[in-house]
């Protein structure tokens, strides 16, 4: 199958903005507007889409992808035009349909910026051009604009009669295939004067049967501000008997519109429609006229006055459209690149908003992601932590506080995350189910997070635990608890318990070191990272993440000694139970054996069965910190003696998982070679891959996982379902979970191969992750990077993927080398030389210590990395004293804490 040839979009200006010619000849495309309030849209080409504020609330139907070519239900805006029939602004329309291979088609042009999506439609035989520019205003409306410039092209006056035609699906996503048409007569639909307003009288949908409130409603208005002249209130009477939405009998038989009146619903019990009537108008050759239309969803009856007085004319349009511009210009202007390549660095900026973008629509909403109700999970939410860091720091020291409090007291975590800080919900589905992975992150983000403050104190504040019916990983019930009784954890005297931030991480991260399966891995449980490793609960063990376990410990052992450096106190408390998981402190456990591990791990669940005594241990930090390491010790000594794959033909590298079968998943095999990147990934980014190994990873890497077309895929064909390890070998090969380039696993391989020191071979990870994903006759998506690239190079679920928050990250403290040391500014950069502009120069704007710091790297000889180390620093034109570590060099925080805020401190940093 080939595609059309298509050529690529074009940045056409300073922030991010760019251009394609004829963005519907390509499928799947699709662009998110979307603010602070609430307000959740996706726009196509031809005005497809859907604009939601939740998944109880959507206005338009909701959709999946496929239904932006299947489903007629979309924004169109149509002209009928006298003596020459009706034609659609947005494209859709059945003739324009039937004329799409042929000479009379329309041309169009996309344009589109932070946040705000232009289409420009001509067609030449009409005479006609349309112009059409959407966006969710910045604030707290849930609401979204859109305004049509319709343009005389031709030489003769023509005369126009301009509806747009909206469809207010008006209800909850569950009423799709659940009573779609009995929740239509529950419908309440009210013209005023200005447009079609919905109140269901009752919502249906898992909450049951209650009295709606929320409203929806489509206006309009003509570009100074007049009111429309009519109304289409119901979606059947619109389109006619045998009519359909891309060939209305209202439209094509201009039909005359219902009067709004104010008061009463008019109409109840249909499907509703934003149908909205303009008035006829003559337009000379070159003439224009403007249309603004509005979509609102609002908690009670929608305040059309104060609404359209606020958007309703195309001079509103336009001052709310420049707010809109700078609001998110700013945002992602808070990190900026330059580099000798000015389309990464606007491409960067797509990728800089995308953490943003999952923080505000989470998992679900765009048409890809059709899916979940808006919630992110526990694993997405401390990575995406991690650009949140660098891109709204002031925030990060709370988020990660609370996110403690979804801690259970076995380690594991609560998976329902509520909408409140802190707010973690007991799973209403009952479904027992623990990803071994998760304990694992919040360790890692929170060391990102005290490097960059230095604010070891948070180590010890004080957080609740999570408590629900679930215990010992989900291996028991607690037939005790009730969710009346809360969801924090007890002490024997019944009062809420609370441990230090450092005692969550402790325990997050010792329970999975016992909890080993046969090999003497930890358990693979639910799934690790690879949400599609689901058919392995009872032996299946993830030997990749028991590296990340490892390096945990060892960090942690190592912060554990700063600490007592620091505060000078030697001791830390934890809750008494804890200490028989600190085997070595007592009573030590024989690491090689598997049923030692598991007894010990079973006497603590013993010990603390969803409950705590309350009682305290007072430790010494050096003991402890001798524990943890002596454990991750174990661990790199295990790893690289029982699970390396030395290869046939040269390269070797870490088996990453073992199947329900407890039989060993990667080697090389009379079928084949099957090796994951997740099995390399986790031992080279800690310390559990020696130095002597990670060649040969990189050698087999390239070779069994390498594609030309596709990238560096996630695993190689394991050739079959594998019913004993998990459903995403049930996807065909080549697609998401099931060895596509998946750009998150992709980019943490390159984030491990920088910060390992093999700085050639990361540089050529992120120029794969950038070439597939901007290759746009390939990739059909627009600047960004999308969660996987499929066998056929085309970029899958965009905009929402945690591999955003890695590139940024990798962009920033990897590449540029702005890293954090407890606090202190390390600067350790790693550019190579295609990343200097044409002087030698490659600068990063970035947020450290609440400063905004421009850094500017200047080559004065060979920009190739490892023929250049810092020569010399200035802030702010004055000479800083190097205080040079292995590393590079170090930036003491005291130089820093004197210098005011609100302003650009640059530091010049000369490379020779
Ligand atoms: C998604 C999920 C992530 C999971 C991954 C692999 O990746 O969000 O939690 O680990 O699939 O199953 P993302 O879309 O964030 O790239």
């Amino acid at each position: 199958m080939t595609h059309t040839k298509q050529s690529n979009w074009q940045f056409t200006g300073p922030n991010g903005e760019f251009s394609l010619k004829q963005p519907d000849r390509s499928s799947f495309l699709y662009f998110p507007l979307v603010n602070e309030g609430g307000m959740m849209s996706s726009v196509t080409p031809q005005l497809h889409g859907q604009v939601t504020s939740g998944h109880n609330t959507f206005l338009t139907p909701p959709l999946s992808v496929e239904d932006l070519h299947n489903s007629r239900a979309s924004r169109n805006f149509w002209v009928y035009i006298d003596g020459k029939g009706a034609w659609s602004a947005a494209g859709n329309s059945a003739r324009q349909h039937a004329q799409y291979y042929s000479e009379g088609a329309d041309e169009s042009l996309l344009e589109a910026g932070l946040l705000w999506h232009k289409i420009t439609r001509e067609n030449k035989q009409l005479g006609i051009k349309a112009e059409i520019t959407s966006f969710v205003p910045a604030g707290s409306d849930k609401a979204e604009l859109m305004k049509v410039i319709l343009t005389n092209t031709g030489e003769e006056e023509i005369v126009v009669t301009p509806t747009a035609a909206i469809p207010l699906y008006a209800r909850s996503a569950d009423d799709l295939r659940d009573h779609r048409h009995v929740t239509s007569l529950l419908n309440r639909i009210y013209t005023s004067l200005y447009g079609v307003e919905v109140q269901p009288a009752l919502s249906f949908d898992e909450r049951g049967h209650r009295i709606n409130y929320t409203s929806y409603g489509v206006f309009g208005a003509e570009e100074e501000g007049t009111q429309p002249a009519g109304f289409f209130p119901v979606q059947e009477e619109f389109v006619g008997e045998g009519g359909s939405l891309d060939w209305p009998e209202a439209v094509v038989l201009n039909a005359e519109p219902q009067a709004g009146c104010v008061g009463e619903a008019q109409r109840q019990g249909y499907e509703a429609l934003g149908g909205i009537r303009f008035a006829t108008a003559a337009l000379k050759s070159g003439q224009s006229r403007s249309y603004v239309v509005v979509m609102a969803i609002a908690e009670e009856r929608i305040d059309i006055a104060a609404l359209m007085s606020k958007y309703g004319s195309a001079a509103a349009f336009d001052a709310h459209l420049d707010i809109n511009k700078q609001y998110w210009t700013d945002k992602v202007n808070t990190v900026s690149f330059h580099t000798g390549d000015n389309d990464r660095d606007q491409w960067m900026k797509w990728v800089t908003l995308q953490p943003v973008l999952r923080r505000l629509y989470g998992n679900s909403f765009l048409p890809y992601h059709d899916y979940g109700r808006g919630g992110r999970g526990w694993r997405d939410l401390w990575q995406d932590c991690l650009a949140l860091m660098i891109m709204e720091p002031e925030d990060v020291r709370s988020l990660l506080f609370n996110n403690y409090a979804g801690v259970r007291i076995d380690g594991s975590n609560a998976t329902i995350i509520g909408q409140q800080p802190g707010e973690f919900i007991a799973d209403r589905n009952n479904i027992p189910r623990v990803w071994m992975d998760h304990g694992a992150w919040p360790f890692m983000t929170t060391l990102l997070y005290l490097n960059q403050s230095g604010d070891l104190d948070f180590l010890l504040e004080e957080q609740t635990y999570f408590r629900d019916s679930f215990m010992s990983r989900c291996r028991e019930r607690d037939s005790s608890w009730e969710p009346a009784a809360g969801s924090s954890l007890l002490a024997d005297n019944g009062k809420i318990y609370k441990g230090t931030i450092l005692e969550h991480i402790l325990l997050q991260n010792l329970v999975p070191f016992f909890n080993v399966g046969g090999h003497n891995n930890i358990l693979l449980e639910g799934a690790d990272w690879n949400d599609g490793l689901d058919m392995a609960a009872q032996r299946g063990e993830s030997v990749t993440f028991t590296a990340f376990y490892g390096d945990n410990l060892y960090e942690l052992s190592g912060l554990l000694r700063t600490l007592k450096e620091r505060n000078g106190s030697g001791t830390l408390e934890l809750a008494e139970e804890l200490v028989l998981l600190l085997d070595s402190l007592g009573d030590p456990v024989d690491y090689a054996s598997v049923s030692a591990k598991q007894e010990r791990l079973n006497r603590y669940y013993a010990a603390a069965p969803n409950r705590v005594s309350g009682v305290r241990a007072e430790l010494e930090l050096e003991q402890v910190a001798d524990d943890l390491e002596r454990k991750a010790e174990w661990i790199f000594g295990h790893l690289r003696s029982n699970e390396w794959v030395s290869s046939q033909e040269g390269g070797g590298w870490f088996n990453g998982y073992y199947n329900n079968d407890g039989e060993r998943v990667e080697g090389e095999t009379a079928e084949g070679i099957r090796m994951t990147l997740t099995g390399q990934v986790f031992p080279l980014l800690g310390h559990a891959a020696s130095p002597e190994q990670i060649p040969q990873i990189i050698t087999s890497v390239e070779k069994n996982l390498h594609d030309a077309k596709i990238g560096y895929r996630l695993n190689s064909d394991f050739g079959g379902i594998q019913q004993n390890l998990g459903r995403a070998f049930g996807f065909a090969f080549g697609h998401k979970e099931n060895g596509a380039m998946f750009s998150h696993m992709t980019i943490m391989y390159g984030n491990a191969l920088y910060k390992r020191g093999y700085v050639q071979e990361g540089y050529k990870v992120l120029d794969s992750l950038y070439s597939l994903s901007a290759d746009f006759e390939s990739s059909r998506m627009y600047p960004g990077i999308p969660e996987y690239i499929n066998e056929q190079g085309r970029g899958m679920y965009t905009y929402l993927t945690g591999s955003a928050s890695w590139l940024l990250l990798t962009m920033v403290t990897e590449v540029f080398g702005i890293k954090g040391r407890l606090g202190d500014l390390l600067l350790e950069p790693k550019l190579v030389k295609e990343q200097f502009d044409y002087a030698g120069k490659a600068s990063i704007k970035t947020l450290f210590a609440g400063l905004e710091l421009e850094v500017a790297y200047t080559a004065a000889g060979s920009t190739e990395y490892g023929e250049y180390q810092i020569h010399g620093v200035s802030l702010n034109g004055a000479v800083v004293t190097l205080q040079r570590v292995s590393e590079g060099v170090l930036i003491p925080r005291t130089v820093l804490n004197g210098l005011p805020k609100g302003q650009v401190h640059k530091l010049e940093v000369i490379l020779n």
